[in-house]
């Protein structure tokens, strides 16, 4: 493993978040067309058929109408898009100190922990919890930086290490 390997996953994390901010803007968007556009373009489709022969109390059936649905609809929009945000920055506190390792940290590490010719050992010594986080939140070295990862998940992942260090002194 080498540099190039650090470049990587830097522009995959930035990507993520990337994607991230697109779909929030997605969701802004739909949630403002609630209030102007959906009722101002269904108030102008009811004005419109006020014009043809139909009774006069159709265009406000229209509007009423078809704001229900278009609420109904940005709102399982909305859903889903929440959803598919936080598939995208996984949801906090939903992987496990393993999990985690093996999404951001074994490619380097390695599976077993004790990296190689190239990547020091992460259970080699104690790496208390306040160390391992300024390490991932301001890296001097050529490890990346993990934005996505919460308090939580440094939590986990610190006690993950402790754990397999303590297995392998065994
Ligand atoms: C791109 C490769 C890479 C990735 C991915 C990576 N690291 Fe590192 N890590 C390094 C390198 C290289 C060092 C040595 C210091 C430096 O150059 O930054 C290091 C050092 C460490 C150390 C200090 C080891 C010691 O005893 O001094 C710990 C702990 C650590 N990494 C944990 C992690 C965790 C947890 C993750 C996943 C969230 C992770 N690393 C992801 C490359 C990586």
């Amino acid at each position: 493993m080498n540099v190039e390997m650090a470049t990587d996953s830097h522009s995959d994390s930035a990507m993520r978040g990337m994607a991230a901010t697109v779909v929030f803007v997605a969701m802004l968007l739909a949630a403002l067309s609630i209030w102007t556009a959906i009722p101002l373009s269904w108030i102008y489709i009811g004005s419109k058929v006020s014009h043809t022969q139909f009774p006069s109390n159709m265009p406000y059936l229209v509007v009423a109408v078809g704001i229900v649905v278009a609420l109904v609809v940005t709102m399982t929009g909305l859903g889903v898009f929440h959803a598919t945000r936080n598939r995208i920055r996984h949801a906090p506190g939903s992987l496990s100190g393993k999990q985690l390792f093996t999404q951001y940290c074994d490619r380097c590490h390695g599976v077993d922990l004790k990296g190689d010719a190239n990547f020091p050992s992460v259970i080699a010594r104690e790496v208390p919890l306040a160390e391992l986080t300024t390490l991932l939140r301001e890296p001097k070295g050529i490890m990346p930086r993990f934005p996505d990862l919460d308090a939580i998940d440094v939590q986990r992942l610190c006690d993950y290490l402790a754990e397999r260090r303590h297995a392998a002194a065994r």
